[in-house]
């Protein structure tokens, strides 16, 4: 047996312990061989792969990226190192060409449309779901969201005591391009006083009377806002900050446009950052090495089984899994009835607007 194993997208902690628990199960207990694709599917356009052995994956457990590198826009079906070519031809005939009798694709929704499209094709595929958003369909947890929440709730918590010194209000901008995983824990583990989610288009006057009161009452106010939201009324923020001010300043994101909108409403300081890839770098927390490690002994018992054409998932705390169909290109949003969102509203945190 031949499996090539392929990490897809962005990086996100936990990549290489998915690599290493797929590649050390197959090894240690059956006859395979295993070979590492670089760069996502670009490998497979460009023909750049290497063999896996023990000793080139059991020591990089904890090491954050992937070892196999990322690639962005390696879509087969539509390449733009060949002006949008479709060239899933070749990397079926490449794969051919290699041997190999299964894929296990590490990827997000987009890598699993395309993991997909490449399985309908003919060749056997397991999906792994990967990203720090938490946003796939029909998986209670992808492994590098608990590392993302850990960097969202330590850098709040060190904006606390910075906003607190100075009487201001601090905006913490996570990723979480449609869905708001990353701010609503991230923000109830660092004590944010307000989380705004892509789920929720958000009134900046809510949050400002929030704000008022909170500068009154305490002092400070801590919001955690996900690049993904939106304000009620679309692109009102621009033409509202050029009507304060003509000068056409680029934003640097949603949480620089929500400072501007609350920096003109309110008269103490209002300072934001965006946490950006802070957030996808680094090693992974213990839970992700775990869940990492679980996915990947799944995705390989599935591969024994040849249980092809599915995504490993968790559902209630255990692995399973789903068609591929069923999650590419799909996402999971928040629903704002979920208990955390219930939780936070009960002790007072805001949401940007009425629920
Ligand atoms: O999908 C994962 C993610 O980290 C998003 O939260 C974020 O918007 C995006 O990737 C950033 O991707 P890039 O590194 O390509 O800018």
């Amino acid at each position: 047996m031949h499996i090539g194993i392929l990490t897809g997208g962005g990086d996100c902690p936990g990549l290489n312990a998915v690599v290493r628990a797929v590649t050390l199960n197959l090894l240690k207990h059956t006859r395979a061989r295993i070979t590492g694709i670089e760069k996502g599917f670009y490998g497979l356009i460009a023909r750049k792969v290497r063999p896996l052995t023990e000793a080139s994956v059991t020591q990089i457990l904890h090491e954050g990226g992937s070892i196999l590198g990322a690639h962005n826009s390696a879509n087969p079906f539509r390449w733009s190192g060949a002006q949008g070519a479709d060239v899933s031809g070749e990397v079926i005939a490449f794969a051919r060409e290699l041997g190999l009798d299964a894929l296990v694709v590490i990827g997000g929704d987009g890598t699993m449309a395309i993991a997909n499209r490449i399985h309908q094709m003919g060749l056997p595929v397991v999906g792994v779901p990967k990203t720090i958003d938490n946003d796939l369909m029909h998986t209670e947890r992808t492994f590098g969201f608990d590392s993302a929440v850990a960097v969202v709730a330590d850098s709040l918590q060190r904006l606390e005591t910075t906003a607190r010194s100075h009487d201001r209000v601090m905006i913490l901008e996570t990723m979480g391009r449609y869905a708001g995983w990353i701010a609503l824990e991230g923000g109830i583990a660092g004590g944010a006083h307000a989380i705004v989610l892509p789920e929720l288009p958000y009134d900046p006057e809510t949050l400002a009377n929030l704000c008022r009161q909170r500068q009154h009452d305490e002092g400070y106010t801590l919001i955690c806002i996900a690049e993904g939201a939106k304000p009620k009324g679309g692109d009102m923020v621009i033409k509202e900050h050029l009507a304060h001010s003509p000068d056409p300043i680029r934003l640097g994101g949603v949480g620089d446009a929500l400072r501007l909108q609350l920096q003109q409403r309110l008269d103490c300081e209002v300072r934001s950052m965006q946490l950006g890839h802070l957030q996808r770098g680094g090693s992974p927390t213990a839970f992700d090495c775990v869940l990492s490690t679980q996915f990947g002994w799944w995705a390989a018992e599935m591969v024994k089984q040849q249980a092809f054409g599915r995504m490993v998932v968790l559902q209630n705390n255990q692995c399973s899994s789903v068609p591929l169909n069923e999650v590419a290109g799909k996402i999971r949003h928040v629903p704002l009835d979920h208990p955390l969102v219930r939780t936070a509203r009960s002790i007072g945190v805001s949401f940007g607007a009425e629920l």
